[in-house]
């Protein structure tokens, strides 16, 4: 089974990629975690990634494609993967076919969480993360115990550079212009599942979880 998972920044991908991974033991690739932990090791992707990341732009198509393809090769015996973050134009979509088909698979499933802009701007603007063990909190719905600092390991939190008000307007652009065509693309395929993701995490996982087949079956 491959999945994946679409929606605007701060719609929730990457915190039902996290569930629907463990509840359906998929194999999970997030192209944004993997950028950033790229820039984070100053290796050749992660430099090249970063200042397309921190104005809120698109990385180019070659690139990130080329990510994917090495990622399913390195991953070939992972038959039951979810991505979040990917793709993200129709070229990728497009790609991401070809390369699944030369393995002889498919996308099964395409995931659409659908959230209001002015929640999605809370949710940005209010993130804070942990650099050292990844945790995400919000100042207002999830803040840490003492202000400023991680509850798990301690480390001072920081806001994702593309967090700022400014870019995230500008990511909410680019994703209208160019990632909503790729929810129709996938429409059209028959396989998209659309999930009102403006709820509480929990109810949004399970009513994704009634959409999918039985895990049992998958
Ligand atoms: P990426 O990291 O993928 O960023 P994004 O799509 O903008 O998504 P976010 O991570 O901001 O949000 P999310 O939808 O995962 O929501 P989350 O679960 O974190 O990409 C970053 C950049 O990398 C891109 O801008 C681009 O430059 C580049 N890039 C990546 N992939 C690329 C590609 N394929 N091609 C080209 N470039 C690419 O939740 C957000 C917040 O809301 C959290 O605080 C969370 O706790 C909270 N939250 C989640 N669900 C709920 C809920 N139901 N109710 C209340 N709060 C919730």
């Amino acid at each position: 089974m491959i999945i994946v998972l679409l929606g605007p920044p701060g719609a929730g991908k990457g915190t039902q990629c996290e569930l629907l991974a463990r509840e359906r033991r998929l194999a999970r690739v997030s192209t944004g975690e993997l950028l950033r932990e790229a820039a984070a090791r100053h290796t050749a992707l992660g430099e090249l990634a970063r200042p397309y990341v921190e104005r809120g732009e698109l990385v180019p198509d070659e690139v990130m494609i080329g990510v994917i393809r090495e990622w399913l090769t390195e991953n070939a015996h992972a038959e039951r993967a979810i991505f979040d973050g990917f793709p993200r134009t129709i070229t990728q979509a497009e790609a991401l076919d070809g390369v699944l088909a030369d393995l002889g698979r498919q996308v099964d499933h395409a995931v659409y969480l659908r959230v209001p802009t002015e929640e999605l701007i809370r949710r940005l603007s209010g993130r804070y993360v942990c650099p050292r063990c990844g945790a995400t909190y919000h100042l207002a719905t999830s803040p840490p115990r003492v202000p400023g600092r991680c509850d798990i390991c301690g480390a001072s939190l920081t806001q994702r550079p593309d967090d700022r008000i400014e870019v995230i307007r500008h990511r909410l652009e680019v994703y209208l212009t160019q990632t909503m065509p790729v929810v129709d693309y996938y429409r059209r395929k028959g396989i998209l599942i659309e999930v009102d993701g403006a709820r509480p995490i929990e109810t949004v996982f399970a009513d994704i979880q009634a959409a999918l087949p039985p895990v049992e079956s998958n």
